[in-house]
């Protein structure tokens, strides 16, 4: 089978973790890189080799060889990439969040559908052994249902602008946020309503950096996401707190390559392989690979995309004030 050539629409931070899965791929390679900043893509051709290498999109779509992009530009600016891209028929592997509102992401999933290409959203928490061991344990009901899943972080966020500007990144409750909202979708199924209360801890910038959301799902269970990148400083963090509180146990997180189960008739060591750093990526590109080659539907797709900014644009609305918002 030939190799799917593959364009890169934006050749920043996350591009990195994207870069080497292409380069190291038996079965694609990378026919060209596309950024707005030339410096970014000089700098994608020196460590990762793409002979192509431009600042403008039509050029990129019109790369013969490019037959699959993957966006990786900042939140505000995937629905561009993402609808020129399905215009021009090639598949879509685009970063989360899919986009800032819940319309956008309609608009971006119809446009692949009539397309007829894979769009694949960047949900990489899929392809980790240690989430995928949770999801198993908690489906097994082994600490009963339904359960409730508290996760705490705090940061200084990341040290990039527009991250914190709420028309770009929109701030911590959609773009780190969303990974637990779809994970939260991939064990519990729909959403039934959002409690939120967040606030403001720094001045210079426009989203909401501090607070917590709570996420009630049809089935019963809940998520209590208390997060922040309000933290001072550039790389300051508490990292990641967090349990799962069930009718009959807990299930916390030692670390390494084991849960622990916790119930009144004793402790159990649940073990999972332990996953080296950049396999979540790798097996997520190789996946997408797959997806375009077969036609699969991938692992997580526009529809994910789309539930997961609805869990956020919930979070959001009201100005992120005391607010339930049924879905
Ligand atoms: N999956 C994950 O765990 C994960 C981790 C980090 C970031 N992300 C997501 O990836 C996306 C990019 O984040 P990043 O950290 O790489 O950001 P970044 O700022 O490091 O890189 C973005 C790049 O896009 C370029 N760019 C900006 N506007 C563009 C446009 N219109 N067309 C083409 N290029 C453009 C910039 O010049 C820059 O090189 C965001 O949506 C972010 O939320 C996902």
């Amino acid at each position: 089978m030939s190799k799917l050539g593959i364009g890169f629409i934006g050749c920043g931070g996350i591009h990195t973790a994207h870069a080497p899965s292409l380069v190291d791929n038996p079965d694609a390679f990378i026919a060209c890189a596309m950024d707005v900043n030339p410096e970014a893509v000089k700098k994608h051709q020196e460590n990762y080799g793409a002979t192509c290498g431009t600042t403008s999109l039509d050029e990129l779509l019109a790369h013969p060889e490019v037959e699959a992009v993957v966006v990786c530009t900042p939140t505000a600016f995937h629905k561009e990439g993402v609808l020129a891209a399905a215009a021009a028929g090639k598949h879509i592997f685009c970063e989360k969040p899919m986009s800032l509102s819940v319309a956008d992401c309609e608009e971006m999933d119809a446009a692949a559908r009539k397309a007829g290409v894979v769009l694949q959203l960047g949900f990489v928490r899929h392809f980790c052994n240690e989430w995928l061991k949770l999801r198993e344990i908690l489906q097994d009901g082994i600490i009963g249902r339904p359960v409730s899943w508290r996760q705490m972080m705090s940061s200084s966020g990341p040290a990039v602008p527009w991250f914190n500007d709420a028309k770009i990144g929109g701030g911590p409750f959609i773009d780190g946020c969303v990974h637990n909202y779809d994970f939260g979708r991939f064990i519990f199924g729909d959403a039934s309503n959002v409690v939120t209360d967040i606030t403001r801890m720094k001045s210079d910038r426009t989203a909401w950096d501090t607070g917590t959301v709570i996420v009630n799902y049809g089935s019963g269970d809940q998520q209590v996401i208390c997060w922040s990148w309000g933290l001072p400083g550039d790389g300051l963090s508490s990292g990641f707190f967090h349990d799962v509180l069930g009718p009959e146990g807990f299930i916390s997180f030692p670390g390494g390559n084991t849960l622990t189960v916790t119930r009144a008739d004793g402790v159990q060591e649940v073990e999972f392989e332990a996953d080296d750093g950049g396999i979540w990526f790798r097996r997520q590109m190789a996946h997408f690979i797959e997806c375009c080659k077969t036609g699969a539907q991938p692992e997580a797709g526009g529809k994910e995309g789309l539930e997961a900014t609805r869990i956020a644009a919930a979070a959001l609305d009201n100005g992120g004030r005391p607010t339930i918002v049924t879905l």
